[in-house]
């Protein structure tokens, strides 16, 4: 079975974790920890940053840092992994759905505006499989309501919005390392800010809301979301090889693309960004054909992926939703993720885009 993804753990990866192992900093605290946080920030080019236990983590620090509580309201896209949804929901304050951009797949900054209150207090904008929101809206309307962004890295590491690194652009950047992830660390997450305060105020939370300058004294209730050397060690060795994956999931991305270009709708490429395709995604012509392809290319030996359900179509989280979600709902029903593993052989995407031209035939 060709898999959808799997992670290109290396001998880099092993000489590291056994280090770390050997050394016996096996929890939250030692040399890979403060390597990667420093690594990683200077990658995404924010001032500060610190590791969390995954992205959902992540996530929970950023809008518990910001103070969001019962009451506020943040904006959040309708296709998106539940992560960023439930972060909000946490707090107990209340996500509102807004509706993608048919361009990028993400949230439609044009329709942003429409949802703000005066409890409005954040948008998270969640870059989807490696494309990347329109930043230069959303952070006009976050300067024009004084509201809070946080970016959900996670599916879009290493992406460039106008020569800049997403995660660079919000109040807070959250990123993923799970194991599908643009790099891993089996399981881990990252906040990157520009902001001394934000950043002391998440490491904080992040370890029991315990104060920096006094052991076991608490000033906030906070969480155990601390990442492990362990992690840390796979996370180093993983950055150092960050630009040789991102240059092979865009190879990968140009030859689906000359495959199957004219066939089926191919994977979004926006004029502002340069994206890192995480998953290589098509539209097909609804909801059955896409069903009946992800069926044949099973049986023929390749996994592939359905996009997202749209967030508003859960019972559980209906009552969050305002409106229509026509570009959501269509993105959801007819796409599809085909593998992208970085170690996806050249034959493997012509076999993988033959079986996909033949099943359309
Ligand atoms: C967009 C997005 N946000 C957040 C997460 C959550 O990250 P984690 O699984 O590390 O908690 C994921 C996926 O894993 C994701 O795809």
């Amino acid at each position: 079975m060709i898999p959808v993804s799997e992670p290109d753990i290396g001998n880099k990866e092993i000489e590291y974790v056994d280090d770390a192992v050997r050394s016996g900093w096996v929890s939250s605290h030692g040399k890979y920890i403060d390597e990667f946080e420093n690594n990683f920030r200077n990658y995404i080019g924010t001032k500060y940053g610190i590791t969390a236990s995954n992205g959902t983590a992540a996530l929970h620090l950023a809008v518990t840092a910001l103070g969001i509580k019962s009451g506020d309201e943040v904006i959040v896209p309708d296709l998106t992994f539940i992560s960023p949804v439930n972060a909000v929901l946490y707090n107990n304050a209340t996500p509102v759905l807004c509706d993608i951009d048919k361009n990028n797949w993400c949230i439609d900054a044009n329709k942003i505006e429409d949802l703000i209150t005066e409890k409005t207090k954040a948008i998270i904008a969640v870059h989807l499989y490696g494309n990347s929101a329109d930043m230069d809206k959303i952070m006009g309307i976050s300067k024009k309501y004084n509201i809070y962004v946080i970016e959900d890295t996670a599916e879009s590491l290493g992406t460039d919005y106008k020569n800049k690194k997403l995660g660079s652009f919000g109040n807070v950047g959250c990123f993923s390392f799970y194991g599908n992830k643009t790099i891993t660390t089996g399981e881990g997450g990252f906040c990157t800010t520009n902001n001394n305060e934000l950043n002391e105020k998440m490491s904080m939370l992040r370890d029991h809301g315990m104060t920096s300058k006094k052991r076991y004294w608490h000033e906030m209730v906070g969480y155990n979301y601390r990442m492990t050397n362990l992690q840390a060690a796979l996370g180093v060795a993983q950055l150092e090889r960050i630009d040789s994956f991102i240059k092979r999931k865009r190879e990968i991305a140009k030859i689906y693309n000359e495959k199957l270009s004219g066939y089926v709708i191919t994977h979004p490429a926006g004029r502002d960004y340069n994206g890192t395709y995480w998953l290589y995604s098509i539209l097909l012509k609804d909801k059955k054909e896409r069903d009946n392809l992800m069926d044949y290319l099973f049986k023929n030996g390749v996994d592939s992926r359905k996009i997202f359900y749209a967030v508003h179509e859960m019972p559980l989280y209906n009552k969050y939703s305002h409106g229509n979600y026509p570009e959501s709902i269509s993105v959801s029903e007819r796409g599809l993720s085909l593998p992208s593993s970085v170690k996806l052989k050249d034959e493997e995407i012509e076999y993988i885009s033959k079986l996909i031209i033949n099943f359309l035939k």
